[in-house]
């Protein structure tokens, strides 16, 4: 008899345990940020909600071919951070989720323009511009002078000393390679890529693995986010961070949700928890210094002043079309990557 009754519990505490597992919320994250914020948004909205988060951290070109590649089926809900380019695309192919948060009132004019640029299928979560950084001592070993313009880095006396990754996985890249475009037009920003071949050690999958190489003393420059320069500074390597003189290029981290998400309203919950002020001002606890799109979330003093830099008029609308996108990462393909160094 007492066997029976403690059977029965037991019988009625696995089917109470298979009733909680079925009704567990849970959210598969793509997150295009640094590893350590991506660990701290995952676990942050976890702790929150209770909604268990699977995250994965892939560079912006990468989570926008897996999106793509898993339209039919997909199997992601959300796509936090990563440069705002493939996030437009993405918007414009239709693999993104129509969504307007509530939070939209909080944020700053150029992280609603990215929503509207995206017909409201994305929106901006921070901002940054791009730049360069140099390991001072590694400089100084090799007799270098300091690097102060674009046009410095195709010097032949950088020749294998510079980094950057690959455009095609790398929205910093890809950013970069826009840039050169709009700053000295298509003809000589494509001279200028191929000139900048000659001094390339490696292109690297991830965006930001050029300054940690650089911090390292693996590369002396790295072509970067100038606050992914600032966070080696800060982490206590000897780098210098450089704000081009001919100006720069800059982007609009964004986030979408993904078409046919599984888990959908966990996806809008996290949506509108990722854009709150105070959830933005954790991001410098992990060393990510990018300007926050609520204007209310505090950023720390050592991150760049983008008011101070030399920004161009970056064309999002353009250079986030799926067209566009597509047609400069073949001619960068096919004319820079193809030659010999
Ligand atoms: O988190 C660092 C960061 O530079 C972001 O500012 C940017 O959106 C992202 O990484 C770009 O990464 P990748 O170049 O690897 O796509």
């Amino acid at each position: 008899m007492v066997r029976t009754y403690f059977r029965a519990g037991a019988v009625t505490a696995l089917l109470m345990s298979g009733t909680a597992l079925a009704h567990a919320e849970s959210l598969t994250m793509y997150c295009g940020a640094d590893e350590a914020w991506c660990q701290q948004m995952a676990r942050g909205f976890e702790a929150e909600t209770g909604i268990t988060v699977d995250m994965t951290r892939k560079s912006a070109g990468e989570v926008y071919a897996q999106v793509k590649a898993e339209a039919d089926n997909p199997k992601g809900d959300i796509w936090w951070a990563g440069t705002g380019d493939p996030h437009l695309q993405a918007a414009e192919e239709g693999l993104t989720e129509e969504y307007t948060s509530p939070m939209m009132g909080e944020l700053q004019d150029w992280a609603v323009r990215q929503a509207e640029t995206g017909q409201h299928r994305t929106v901006g979560i921070y901002s940054g511009a791009l730049g360069f950084g140099y390991n001072k001592d590694l400089l100084a070993k090799n007799n270098l002078p300091e690097p102060k313009c674009w046009a410095d880095l195709t010097k032949p006396e950088y020749k294998g000393q510079i980094q950057i990754a690959n455009p095609n996985s790398s929205g910093t890249a890809y950013t970069m390679l826009a840039t050169m475009v709009q700053i000295f037009g298509e003809e000589k920003g494509f001279e200028y890529m191929k000139a900048l071949h000659k001094n390339i050690n490696q292109y690297t999958k991830s965006g930001s693995a050029p300054i940690k190489a650089a911090g390292l003393g693996e590369t002396t420059i790295g072509i970067v986010f100038m606050h992914d320069a600032v966070a080696q500074t800060v982490a206590g390597f000897p780098i210098v961070s450089v704000a081009p003189c001919e100006g720069t290029g800059y982007e609009i981290g964004s986030m979408s949700i993904i078409k046919g998400a599984r888990h959908l309203d966990a996806a809008k919950k996290f949506y509108d928890w990722a854009l709150r002020a105070d959830v933005q001002s954790k991001a410098q606890d992990v060393k990510s210094f990018q300007l926050p799109s609520n204007k209310a979330a505090k950023q720390s003093p050592a991150a760049p002043d983008l008011s101070t830099i030399k920004l161009i008029a970056y064309d999002f609308k353009k250079y986030g079309s799926s067209e566009e996108r597509k047609r400069l990462l073949k001619k960068w393909d096919d004319e820079v990557a193809s030659l010999p160094q």
